[in-house]
């Protein structure tokens, strides 16, 4: 199973960035968690920050057969970007939205997400936990799909305990 993790602008100053509202792990911190518990679940992993809507739109755009679902934080542009929504929506790839904060009990501003519509579910106010369980949902959803079971090795016969062969 391969997923792809994107995060948004700023999100490279974890760790010095208001660390009262995003906590003070650094993203070289999320990143190595998130790394580990994908090597444990036989998860590849590939983790892109930026802070440019129109790449993050390009990475959205070539995902389809690349990677079997995402996990992204949008940061800002979770609340200004009708291009990434749509790059979301246009490449049917199973999405699952994280963000640190509980962006429900912030500014105003903030408790509107444009991405949300598109995507599977959204994990909000964790901290850093929110990667990892956006990491977890994700995986979820692609083990429902026949090709995510494939892509786990899952489906193979295996002897059951009374010595007949079943399919897990
Ligand atoms: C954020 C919330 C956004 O409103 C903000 O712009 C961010 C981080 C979060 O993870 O809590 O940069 O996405």
């Amino acid at each position: 199973m391969r997923l792809l993790v994107i995060h948004g602008p700023n999100l490279q100053l974890l760790g010095r960035r208001q660390p009262e509202i995003y906590g003070t792990a650094d993203l070289r911190e999320i990143n190595r968690q998130l790394q580990r518990e994908a090597r444990t679940r036989g998860v590849t992993l590939t983790i892109v920050q930026s802070d440019h809507e129109g790449r993050i739109v390009e990475l959205i755009g070539r995902a389809k057969g690349r990677y079997d679902a995402l996990v992204i934080n949008p940061a800002a542009y979770t609340h200004t970007s009708v291009a990434i929504r749509d790059a979301i929506e246009a490449s049917g790839t199973p999405t699952v939205e994280v963000h640190l904060s509980n962006i429900a009990a912030r500014e105003a501003f903030r408790q509107r997400s444009l991405i949300a519509p598109v995507c599977r579910g959204q994990i909000s106010g964790f901290g850093s936990a929110s990667y990892r369980l956006g990491l977890e949902a994700a995986i979820g959803l692609v083990d429902r799909t026949p090709r995510g079971r494939r892509a786990r090795g899952a489906g193979t016969r295996r002897r059951a305990p009374g010595g007949r062969a079943r399919r897990s």
